[in-house]
């Protein structure tokens, strides 16, 4: 049998450090909400690849897509021969996405590589340079996206010189005393001090920030950016990457602002563990760019298509839309028990099932306590369990499991949450 041990090994020498793992345990297998390593260790899933599978792993319907496709057609290249099922997940996406304006779709692989498009589409349908972004997004790691993350380290430092005309402002954050009210006043000063706004052609933002810690852009907030950008003629691009396909209660977490982005970038959890990824926007700025000027070999991989169809059918058939929002009450609840007992959960915060916990020394929101969070993920792995840090301060777990759990496997995961948060807590 291999062992996790002979496979770190090998992975220390033939893999960059650069690629960081969470864990030292080796993924075998997986179903739904349960994963098991090379050695026949069960784990309960509350990291799903980070956001990726909100319907689980390995369902039975997008693994029947993705068979069926295997043997039909696995790739041709959209802008070569182009193929039905692409199409079909561009008109389901292009009814989904949210507001009046008749929509249109291009599909990619990678969420990067989505933000990149978006970008790329906004200075072309504005012809305008400047891109607004927010301290603590997260919006990829190649040249453009990692220039609009908001973290410095380890994103962006050491791998410059990064994108020009590029400008962040702080995103609300009411735990760390960031009010709306601040963040549209930077907005408002970065105008006055550094960028003509008629040079900017888009505005980006996480509906709910996901790496940078699950921070809630209040829907007000939302509204005034909408209000903002109509003003001046910037674009609005509301990344949904992590928060997409109902992950929140919604299909997309803009949804609960009523907001209508003018361009929408979506990944991760679209196609079920494949790599797919879109820019879905008014039709008349999706046109802008010439025939030649948007594309990729792999974009919109008939593989990838099928899954994404399958995914579609599934968020509707089993309902996961109203599900989301049970489990994020179930975790909410019992989250907040678990705060009497911890007080060192500072804040807990969710919409539907995106749903964190901030851990914070001395009840103080500006004590943020990165190594118990560190230490809680691997209790929580030895306990078997997967869990995911995130945060500007990386001091925050945030919860992800699929959608399609089980209360009892919901119930078991936070059962071994609270062990592992005893056993941390207690060598304190
Ligand atoms: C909101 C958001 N945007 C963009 C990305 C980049 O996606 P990818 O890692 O697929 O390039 C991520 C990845 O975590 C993300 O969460």
């Amino acid at each position: 049998m291999t062992s996790n041990a002979e496979l770190q090994q090998r992975r220390i020498a033939a893999i960059p450090r650069g690629v960081a793992n969470s864990l030292p345990n080796y993924a075998a297998r997986a179903s739904n909400s349960e994963l098991w390593d090379v050695e026949g260790r069960r784990f309960i899933d509350f990291a799903s690849g980070i956001a990726v599978l909100n319907v689980g792993h390995c369902h039975p319907k997008v693994v029947a897509a993705v068979n069926a496709q295997l043997s039909l057609l696995t790739h041709a290249a959209f802008q070569i021969t182009p193929y039905a099922n692409y199409i079909e997940v561009a008109e389901h996406l292009n009814k989904m996405a949210p507001g009046p304006t008749p929509k249109k779709t291009m599909l990619f692989s990678t969420g990067a590589e989505a933000v990149e498009n978006a970008v790329k589409i906004a200075r072309y349908h504005t012809r305008r340079a400047g891109v607004i972004a927010f301290s603590g997004a997260f919006h990829g790691r190649t040249l453009a996206t990692m220039t609009l993350t908001g973290k410095v380290q380890p994103y962006k430092a050491g791998f410059g010189p990064l994108l020009p005309s590029v400008f962040h402002v702080p995103f609300p954050m009411a735990y760390h005393g960031v009010s709306s009210e601040q963040s549209l006043a930077a907005i408002e000063h970065l105008f006055k001090a550094d960028v003509d706004p008629a040079q900017v052609a888009a505005l980006i933002i996480e509906p709910v920030q996901g790496e940078g810690g699950f921070y809630i852009a209040p829907p007000e907030f939302l509204r005034a950016l909408r209000a903002l950008c109509d003003r001046h003629g910037i674009m609005l691009i509301i990344d949904e990457i992590q928060s997409g396909f109902a992950r929140t209660g919604r299909m997309f977490a803009i949804e609960h602002a009523g907001v209508e982005p003018d361009l929408m970038t979506v990944a991760k959890s679209i196609a079920g563990g494949l790599p797919l990824s879109a820019v879905v926007g008014k039709a008349e700025i999706m046109d802008a760019p010439p025939p030649g000027g948007l594309g990729g070999t792999y974009a919109g991989s008939p593989l990838a298509c099928a899954a994404a169809l399958a995914v579609f059918e599934v968020i509707a058939s089993e309902n996961l839309l109203q599900r989301s929002q049970r489990i994020g009450e179930l975790l909410q609840t019992r989250l907040r028990t678990l705060q009497q007992r911890f007080p060192v959960i500072g804040e807990i915060r969710g919409v539907g099932a995106m749903v964190a916990m901030e851990l914070v020394k001395n009840g103080s929101a500006e004590q943020p306590d990165a190594e118990l969070t560190r230490a809680l993920v691997l209790a929580a792995a030895a306990q078997g369990l997967v869990i995911l840090s995130c945060g500007v301060y990386s001091n925050v777990i945030r919860f992800l499991s699929p959608l399609t759990i089980s209360d009892a496997l919901l119930s078991e995961g936070l059962d071994k949450l609270e062990a592992a948060l005893g056993e941390v807590t207690a060598k304190r």
